[in-house]
């Protein structure tokens, strides 16, 4: 059977990513301002049956791995008997999650237990400072505790999620990078993008892939690894050998903006109010949650998959001249 979901330049989805909150408690300053945002009304978010059953649409349709994300994903009330649920779809998705670590010291065994196979943490800095002045918040300890935490239960490989910010943390990498690799976290560093609710992202302060590579340089061989091992993955790879130490292994670079990767997307996206993007920068969203609730059947809910992917642009088009941000910030979209 050919793919459901393809678009017209070839790609075809199958990694969904379902923001199961806006909501965060944390209020990083590369994400949102520091009183918050208006989020999300209850009513508006779809519940656990809504969501299970467009996962399972989902499913039907060729979607093989599922990410669970946010605003901040462990807020969400029942997250692990929802993951239970998705677990015992039929063909069973991989199922991961993306989450800012708070709360995981509690709850990554319980989560592991109901079928979650991997999680992403986000952490830029160990220094206790920068981490508050980044997050707005003193809770580096926790973060680090929910990162002992998944790996004890397994959650492998876990994965390190670091935006460097100019004049904060952007001397950190190669201390960020020893770090990940004394403990076996698999440590990536991300581009910013401009999908702040500030819209203050300017291309100017971004700290580039480039500069992340010639400051982990100064510290590390690095060999690629090359396009074959990547496949559809944002994040590009380097094998890391310490110079004059003993310390080695893998570090991603997500360059989203110097270094696109929109050619090989195999995403698509569904916000937790039920809208379905076919990208993070798209500018039109596909109303699920208004089928479903006006009592659609699963045909047609698929039929709504398979016209917004077959619309899918190119490429998020922050190079463009006319390049306009989404309405719906980072954390109202799931990252
Ligand atoms: P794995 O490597 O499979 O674990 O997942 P991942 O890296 O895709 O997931 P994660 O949620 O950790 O995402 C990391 C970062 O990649 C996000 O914060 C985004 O910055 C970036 N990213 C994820 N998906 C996309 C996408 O579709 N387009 C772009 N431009 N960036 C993306
Ligand atoms: N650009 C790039 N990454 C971002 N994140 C949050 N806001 C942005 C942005 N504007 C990252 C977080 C987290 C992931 C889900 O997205 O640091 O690791
Ligand atoms: Fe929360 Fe993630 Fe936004 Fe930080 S980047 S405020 S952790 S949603």
């Amino acid at each position: 059977m050919p793919p459901a979901l393809v678009d017209r330049h070839g790609r075809v989805a199958t990694d969904l990513r379902v923001s199961l909150t806006d909501r965060c408690n944390l209020r990083c300053t590369y994400c949102m301002p520091p009183e918050g945002l208006d989020w999300l009304p209850g009513p508006e978010l779809l519940t656990d049956d809504e969501l299970v059953r467009l996962v399972r649409v989902a499913v039907g349709l060729g979607v093989t791995d599922v990410r669970f994300t946010g605003g901040e994903p462990l807020l969400r009330r029942g997250l692990v008997g929802l993951v239970e649920r998705v677990a015992a779809l039929e063909p069973r998705p991989r199922l991961s999650l993306t989450t800012n670590g708070i709360g995981l010291a509690r709850l990554a065994a319980p989560l592991a237990a109901a079928g979650l196979d991997r999680v992403n943490v986000s952490l830029d800095t160990l220094d206790r400072l920068a981490f508050t002045r980044i997050t707005r918040r003193d809770r580096l300890d926790d973060v680090l505790a929910g990162l002992a935490a998944a790996q004890e239960a397994g959650l492998a490989p876990v994965k390190v999620n670091a935006v460097l910010v100019r004049g904060v943390n952007d001397d950190e990498a190669p201390d960020l990078l020893r770090w990940a690799l004394r403990h076996g976290y698999e440590l990536r560093f991300i581009e910013q993008m401009p999908l702040d609710a500030q819209h203050g992202w300017r291309r100017e302060e971004m700290v580039t892939a480039d500069e992340v590579l010639t400051s982990l340089g100064r510290a590390f061989d690095l060999v690629a690894e090359g396009a074959a091992a990547r496949g559809s993955a944002p994040a590009e790879r380097w094998w890391a050998q310490e110079r004059g130490g003993a310390l080695r292994g893998p570090v991603g670079v997500i360059g989203s903006v110097t270094r696109p990767f929109c050619g090989t997307c195999d995403r698509v996206r569904l916000t937790a109010d039920g809208q379905l993007r076919n990208c993070l920068f798209a500018r039109e969203e596909s109303d699920l949650r208004a089928g479903l609730r006006g009592g659609e059947d699963d045909a047609a809910l698929a039929a709504r998959f398979v016209a917004s992917l077959a619309a899918k642009r190119a490429g998020h088009g922050i190079d463009d001249p006319g390049f306009l941000q989404p309405v719906r910030p980072m954390s109202a979209i799931g990252g």
